[in-house]
């Protein structure tokens, strides 16, 4: 044990050591009583080692507890435009704001405290299923653990194993499939219980029944939340507040699922095609 811990505290320590880009502001400050209202202000960004522009001037604003869906062709710059929110990167031009409140003016920490991601590619890290789920709030007790696996649709699945909530998975563990260790990072975010949320739908085909709980948990989720989703499936984001479609050239058509079927444009044209 001493062995293994050490190498891993070597890793940690190497981890720790690298500086990150993106660092607080030497005057930064919290962010505290969140109620959710999330602007993008005039936008612009492209990738440091790229001066391509991958998003110009794009203005988006979703209020507290409401959601907003984005769809368009691969490389639009959906993913960026999430990215931008917990700051993995800063925006080039404009701003970011959380209840008006500049992004880059709060602690990087209180900032991301407040929003929960769920990943299409979910990475669950070696160790208990609980550790997995509570990875988000360590101090988190067991009737709070299990109570999030339970909005997740998971907490069924975890007691019909061999060690429950102490099984091991991750890379020498259990194996688990691509919905049941989404639905592990989906209770990982109800135990969190963050105010924002984004959520990266996952493109990798689920079979039917799983795809059913998964969706249903995400509808649980989101309920009260301010919402970004990155829609593959277009089903599920019909009861969106406001629907984007991103292409490379930027914000090529919004409105609500009725009012893009109307205009007939872009939107309407995915939607007829499934
Ligand atoms: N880390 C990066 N460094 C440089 N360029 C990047 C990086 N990530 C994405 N890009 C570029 O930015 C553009 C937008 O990519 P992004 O990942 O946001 O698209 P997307 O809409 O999420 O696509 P998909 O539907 O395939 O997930 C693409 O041209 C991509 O090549
Ligand atoms: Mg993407």
């Amino acid at each position: 044990m001493m062995q293994k811990g050490l190498s891993g505290f070597r890793r940690f320590l190497d981890v720790m050591e690298t500086e990150p880009e993106i660092q607080d502001a030497p005057d930064a400050v919290e962010l505290k009583d969140v109620k959710g209202r999330v602007c993008y202000e005039d936008v612009s960004f492209h990738y440091s080692d790229d001066e391509t522009t991958v998003l110009s001037h794009v203005s988006i604003e979703i209020p507290a507890g409401k959601s907003v869906a984005l769809v368009g062709p691969s490389g639009g710059g959906k993913t960026t435009i999430c990215s931008l929110l917990p700051r993995f990167y800063d925006v080039t031009g404009g701003r970011v704001t959380v209840d008006g409140q500049d992004i880059r003016s709060l602690t990087l920490k209180s900032l991301r405290s407040q929003i929960g991601v769920v990943q299409q590619d979910v990475y669950l890290f070696s160790g208990s299923i609980r550790d997995n789920i509570a990875y988000g709030k360590p101090d988190a007790t067991e009737e709070e653990i299990i109570e999030a696996a339970k909005c997740a649709n998971i907490h069924d699945f975890i007691m019909e194993l061999p060690d429950q909530y102490d099984t091991f998975v991750g890379e020498r563990g259990a194996r688990l499939s691509g919905g049941q260790k989404q639905r592990i990072s989906i209770a990982r975010v109800f135990l969190k219980n963050p105010p924002i949320l984004i959520l990266d739908e996952a493109t990798s085909a689920l079979d039917n029944e799983s795809e059913r709980w998964i969706q249903h948990s995400l509808e649980e989720l989101s309920k009260n939340r301010t919402t970004i989703t990155i829609a593959h499936r277009l089903s599920t984001i019909k009861n969106a507040d406001e629907i984007i479609v991103i292409t490379e050239n930027g914000i090529a058509e919004r409105g609500t699922h009725e009012t893009l079927l109307e205009k007939n444009g872009i939107y309407a044209g995915y939607y007829n095609m499934t």
